[in-house]
């Protein structure tokens, strides 16, 4: 089944949004995997946006994703890593469409709500940054597995 990470960056914790959030994920049907409230430590902050290295923004994102507690998620479901993107809506709120959760919630693209893994390979990379392989759970042996 596909996975993805998402995460609720410090913006959405301290506005109150884990809920709402994890509610969007839930109706659309997607499986809660994995989660935890953490703070993240420089080093993971700069190897989780390593690829944003030479930009101008580094220093502010770095600062800004160590700056409080972050909500961290592992989701999995048909297509969730495509999906959860189209969900959380354009980088830059200002874009975002209505009904996304950048839409709906963010004003400014250094302060954008929610992170989520863009491709099958960041999906991989940054699940296993974040989680230890025992801390996610298997709901297949579930008799009545109502989502599927
Ligand atoms: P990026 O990976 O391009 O966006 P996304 O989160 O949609 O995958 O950028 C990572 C984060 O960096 C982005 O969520 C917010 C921040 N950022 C800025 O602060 N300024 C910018 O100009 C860009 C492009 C991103
Ligand atoms: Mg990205």
């Amino acid at each position: 089944m596909e996975k993805t990470f998402l995460m609720v960056k410090p913006d959405g914790v301290q506005r109150e949004l884990i809920g709402e959030i994890l509610t969007r994920f839930e109706k659309k049907g997607f499986q809660l995997v994995g989660a935890k409230l953490m703070t993240i430590s420089n080093e993971l902050a700069e190897e989780h946006y390593g690829e944003h290295k030479e930009r101008p923004f580094f220093g502010s994102l770095v600062d800004f994703i160590t700056s409080g507690p972050v909500f961290a998620m592992v989701w999995q479901g048909e297509n969730v890593i495509s999906t959860a993107r189209q969900m959380m809506g354009s980088t830059n709120p200002k874009d975002a469409a209505p009904a996304t959760i950048r839409g709906d919630y963010g004003l400014t693209v250094g302060k954008n709500i929610i992170h989520g893994s863009d491709s099958p390979e960041s999906a991989e990379r940054e699940i296993s940054l974040f989680f230890k392989e025992g801390e996610l759970v298997e709901y297949s042996k579930l008799i009545n597995n109502w989502i599927y």
